[in-house]
C-alpha cells in the first residue's frame, strides 16, 4: 500500500455508510476532513484535562497551558514563523478582520490604494471593498488572464507609491490558481518598500509548504479546519514590528497585563489579540493536525494532489457540454476542479451527486465577483485532500454521465 491509501484508514468518516454506500467526499475545500490523531487530541483534552489556561495553578490547567503553548510553536515551526507571532483566531476571516480593524483603520485613509484580486474570497474582499467606500480609498483589482493564471505584469501596473496594502489569495478556491507569493512581495516592495502585504493562505497552507518568511509578506491568514484541524480556530500570522505596534482588536481577560479604574496595559503579542477563553481543545486539535501533515510531508501532500488533479481534469473535461473554469494545468492549480455543465443548474448536479454519496459543494462559493468576471453562473465544484483516490474521481465522472442523461 502507498502512504496515500493507508492515509484514508485515519479517517473514520470514510469507514461510514449512508444507505450502504460509502461516501466519495470532494469537498475539502469547504472543510476537511479530520483525521482519527485530531478527534483524539480533542477528546482527550475535554475527557482528562479540561480545565482554563493561564489561569490555573493546578496540573490539568498547566497541562492544558502548555498543550495550547505546544500547538502554537508547531504552528509557527510549520509555518517557518515564530511562536509570538502566531495569533489563535476563529478563522481565516476572523484573521482578515483582525488586520483590517486593528492595522488598516489606522493605516489607510482618503487618497490610500489597496490592491486586491478577482480571484478572493469574500472574506479577503469585502473588507477591503468596505473600507474603500467609507474612507474614500481606492481599490484596483488585478484581473486573472483568460487562461485563469496571474499575469505579474497586471500587478506592476498596479501598484504604486500610494498603495498601502496589497491583500491577495494565494490559491483561488474556484479556479485553483496558485499566485507565487515570493514574486509578488518582490515586485510590490521594489516598487513601494512600505507596502504591507496580507496573504489569505487558507487554501494553501494545507495543502503545500509555505515559508512565510520566503514568502516575505507581513500578515498571512489561514484557517484550522481546512488543514484537518477543528472548525472555530483559525490563525493569523503577523512580523513581530507590525503586530506590536497594533492596538488590540477585542478588549477582555486574558489579553491585559493591568487594569485599574483610570486605564490598563496590555500583554505583549500575540496574547493581546487573544481576549477571553480562547477555544482551547481547538488550538490543541489543531496541533494534531500539524504533527499529521508532517507525519506525510507537505512536499507528498502537494504531489498527491497533483496527481489526482490531472487525473480529474483529463477525466471531467472529457465529457460534452462541461466547461472547466481556471488554469488546465494541475502544476498550476490546487486540488479544485470548479465546472459548468450546459443547460443544467448546478444544484441539480449535487442533488443527483449526492443520491450516490458524492459531496460536492455549489454556488459561488463565497467568490462571487470571479464568476461574475468568469461570466457564468454559479459553478459546481470538486475539491480533494489526501484521502482523494482515482476511483473517488471515476465515482464523480459516472455521477456526472448520469446526471446528463437525466437531463438530456
Ligand atoms: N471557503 C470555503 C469554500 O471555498 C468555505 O468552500
Amino acid at each position: 500500500m502507498d502512504t496515500f491509501s493507508s492515509v484514508r484508514n485515519d479517517f473514520p468518516l470514510l469507514r461510514q455508510k449512508i444507505n450502504g454506500t460509502r461516501i466519495v467526499y470532494l469537498d475539502s475545500t469547504a472543510t476537511a476532513l479530520k483525521p482519527r490523531q485530531v478527534i483524539d487530541a480533542v477528546d482527550g483534552y475535554y475527557t482528562s484535562y479540561t480545565s482554563n489556561v493561564f489561569r490555573g495553578i493546578y496540573k490539568i490547567s498547566e497541562k492544558a497551558t502548555s498543550a495550547y503553548e505546544d500547538a502554537r510553536s508547531k504552528v509557527a515551526e510549520f509555518i517557518g514563523g515564530s511562536p509570538e507571532e502566531i495569533v489563535f483566531t476563529r478563522n481565516a476571516t476572523e484573521s482578515i478582520n483582525l488586520v483590517y480593524y486593528s492595522w488598516a483603520l489606522e493605516h489607510i485613509h482618503a487618497g490610500d490604494e489597496i490592491v486586491t484580486t478577482i480571484l478572493e474570497h469574500h472574506s479577503n474582499f469585502v473588507p477591503w471593498q468596505q473600507l474603500s467606500l467609507n474612507n474614500n480609498a481606492t481599490l484596483r483589482i488585478w484581473n486573472a488572464g483568460s487562461d485563469g493564471l496571474m499575469d505579474m505584469s497586471g500587478l506592476e501596473k498596479l501598484v504604486n507609491k500610494k498603495t498601502k496594502l496589497v491583500a491577495l489569495t494565494s490559491m483561488s478556491n474556484v479556479y485553483g490558481t496558485v499566485i507565487d507569493i515570493k514574486k509578488v512581495v518582490g515586485i510590490v516592495k521594489r516598487i513601494n518598500p512600505a507596502c504591507v502585504v496580507l496573504v489569505d493562505a487558507a487554501q494553501s497552507v494545507p495543502h503545500m509548504k509555505v515559508n512565510v518568511h520566503v514568502w516575505g509578506a507581513d500578515f498571512v491568514a489561514f484557517s484550522g479546519h481546512k488543514m484537518m484541524g477543528p472548525t472555530g480556530i483559525g490563525v493569523l500570522w503577523g512580523k513581530k514590528e507590525i503586530l506590536d505596534a497594533m492596538p488590540p482588536y477585542q478588549y477582555g481577560g486574558d489579553m491585559i497585563s493591568e487594569v485599574h479604574v483610570q486605564n490598563s496595559h496590555w500583554k505583549e503579542s500575540p496574547h493581546k489579540f487573544e481576549a477571553g477563553t480562547p477555544h482551547i481543545a481547538g488550538v490543541i486539535g489543531l496541533g494534531a493536525a500539524v504533527d499529521y501533515l508532517n507525519s506525510i510531508g507537505m512536499e507528498k501532500v502537494r504531489e498527491h494532489e497533483i496527481d489526482i488533479t490531472a487525473y480529474a481534469l483529463s477525466q471531467v473535461s472529457r465529457i460534452k457540454k462541461i466547461h472547466i473554469l481556471g488554469p488546465k494545468s494541475a502544476q498550476d492549480k490546487g486540488g479544485v476542479v470548479a465546472f459548468t455543465m450546459e443547460g443544467v443548474h448546478p444544484h441539480d448536479i449535487a442533488q443527483i451527486l449526492d443520491e450516490d454519496n458524492i459531496c460536492i459543494r455549489v454556488g459561488f462559493h463565497c467568490a462571487q465577483p470571479l464568476h461574475e468576471y468568469a461570466g457564468c453562473g454559479p459553478t459546481a465544484r470538486a475539491s480533494f485532500y489526501v484521502y482523494t483516490t482515482k476511483e473517488d474521481i471515476d465515482m464523480l465522472v459516472s455521477a456526472l454521465e448520469k446526471v446528463q442523461k437525466i437531463f438530456k
